[in-house]
Parts: structure tokens; sequence; C-alpha cells
């Protein structure tokens, strides 16, 4: 970091998310894979879109093909993914954006560290909460089936930790809700902090 200096710009993120009259945000999703963060993420986005919103999608099993492809799932890969991640979002969020990202992000200390790169108000975490039984049921991709016959290791919930929010603003029952009604309740607590405003 020596020799580092920071360059101010000259129009700051309350003026650019202003010309596209919103307050940018983040929306995070946290879950277990399988969860149905992606699914939520994806209803959340069009319906914002449709109002005319401005808005970015970041998935796991997206970014993990580009930014993260170097990357696995050891406890120090995980940390480096979201923290990545969580840079990556903010400068989106300071462009002006409302951007949802959906990623396990299975460790407390990692989400709160995303969560201190902004400000008041900015950061909605939302835990997407379905039991790991209902995912393996579930298991869209086959990766239960997989991590159980040990043909994938260090997989979250099997055999890898995850360590549920402390104190999310918003659960999801993933189990009960479906993802068009989870997307009108994330809408609800961007509405009640002024980020839908116009
Ligand atoms: S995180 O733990 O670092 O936040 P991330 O959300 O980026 O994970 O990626 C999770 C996705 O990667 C899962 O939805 C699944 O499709 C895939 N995946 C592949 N291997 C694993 C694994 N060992 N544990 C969890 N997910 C895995």
């Amino acid at each position: 970091m020596a020799y580092v200096y920071s360059h101010e710009p000259s129009i700051d993120r309350s003026q650019r998310s202003l010309l596209k009259n919103q307050r940018s945000s983040l929306v995070w999703l946290t879950g277990l894979s399988g969860s149905g963060k992606s699914t939520i993420a994806s209803a959340l986005e069009k319906s914002l879109y449709d109002r005319g919103f401005h808005t970015y999608s970041l998935d796991g099993d997206n970014l993990r093909q580009g930014l993260c492809s170097d990357l696995g799932f050891d406890e120090i890969d995980r940390i480096e993914n979201i923290r990545r991640v969580g840079e990556v979002a903010a400068l989106m969020v300071d462009a002006g954006l409302i951007v949802i990202a959906s990623f396990i992000s299975p460790f407390e200390r990692e989400r709160q560290l995303v969560r201190r790169l902004f400000e008041n108000g900015e950061f909605v975490e939302v835990y997407v909460s379905t039991s790991l039984a209902v995912c393996e049921q579930r298991d869209p991709k086959g990766l239960y089936r997989k991590a159980r016959a040990g043909v994938i290791d260090q997989f979250t919930g099997i055999s890898s930790p995850y360590e549920e929010p402390k104190d999310p603003d918003l659960t999801i029952d993933g189990e009960k809700i479906d993802p068009s009604t989870s997307a009108s309740m994330i809408i609800e607590v961007l509405t009640r902090r002024g980020v839908l405003a116009r």
C-alpha cells in the first residue's frame, strides 16, 4: 500500500444515484446452496427493473467463472471470494446502482466486513433460511449428491460450516415463501429505507 494515494472524484455517489432517481444500496442474500438466493435475486431484479430502477446482480456461480475463477472452496478462498465481491459491490453502489448479491457467504465475520464497507442503511442483509434437509432434497445441480458421495469436498452444510446470520435485516423462510413474495418483502425494506423514493 506504500505510495498509493486517494484520488477525489469530482462527482460523488449521491449525485450519481440522484441522476438515476434512486438511492444506491446493496441487498446481500446469504444462505445454503439451493436455499433459493438466486431465484429470489432474479425476481427482485426483474421487479425493480420493471419499475424503472437501475440494478445489477452479482451471483456466486457466475463470478466464480470470471473474477473469482482462481478461487476454490477452502476457508481462505471463500474469505477472498467475499472480500472481492464486497469491493466490487462497493464500486457499483458508488456508481449509483441497486446491487443484489447472492453468495453462500458462510462466515459471519466476512459478512460483517462487507457491511462495514457501506454507509448506514445502504446494506441490507437478507438471510434465506432453508434447512439443509430441504436444500439437499431440492439439489438443483446434483451437488449435494456428489458431496455425500465424497466427489466434492468442503461442501457447505455437509463438510464445511455455514454460520447463520446473527442479526440479519430480513429473514425469509425459503421453505414456505415463494420467490415473488420474497422479492416483495425485500422491496418493502428498500422502500422503508427510502432507496426507492422518487
Ligand atoms: S461462497 O461460500 O464463497 O460464498 P459462492 O456463493 O461463491 O460460495 O458459490 C457457491 C456455489 O458454488 C454453489 O451454489 C454451488 O453451485 C457451487 N459449489 C461448488 N463447490 C462447492 C462447495 N464445495 N461448497 C459450496 N458450493 C459449491
